[in-house]
């Protein structure tokens, strides 16, 4: 499991993968924040597939930021070795609101 690159094919599961998202929080109190996310690595779930945990902050905007902590849903397939999952979270409250984010991140190698 060396050198395997973002346009290698591979099946099954690659270990200490992670994956990326350049997204943007829902609508509230008239605004969106921006919200780059790098993953934590793979936990396997029971199903045999695995899901990633993650944490971070969205862009200051307004006079204000928001945290978040999250875990994806499974590994989806979609061809080429490679593989997504969904996301789906609401950010702490601060200035009086929270948002919603939903999305799905980017492909990494492997298939389950
Ligand atoms: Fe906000
Ligand atoms: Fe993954």
């Amino acid at each position: 499991m060396k050198n395997i690159g973002k346009d290698d094919f591979v099946n099954g599961f690659v270990p200490n993968h992670n994956h990326g998202s350049v997204d943007y929080t829902g609508v509230t109190d008239g605004h969106v924040h921006q919200c780059l996310d790098i993953t934590f690595p793979p936990t396997m779930s029971q199903d045999g597939s695995h899901i990633h945990y993650t944490e971070g902050y969205v862009l200051f905007e307004e006079g204000h930021n928001h945290h978040y902590r999250s875990w994806s849903g499974p590994a989806i397939p979609v061809g080429n070795g490679m593989h997504v999952h969904y996301y789906e979270f609401q950010t702490t409250e601060d200035n009086g609101h929270s948002h919603h984010v939903k999305g799905i991140d980017q492909p990494s190698p492997g298939t389950k």
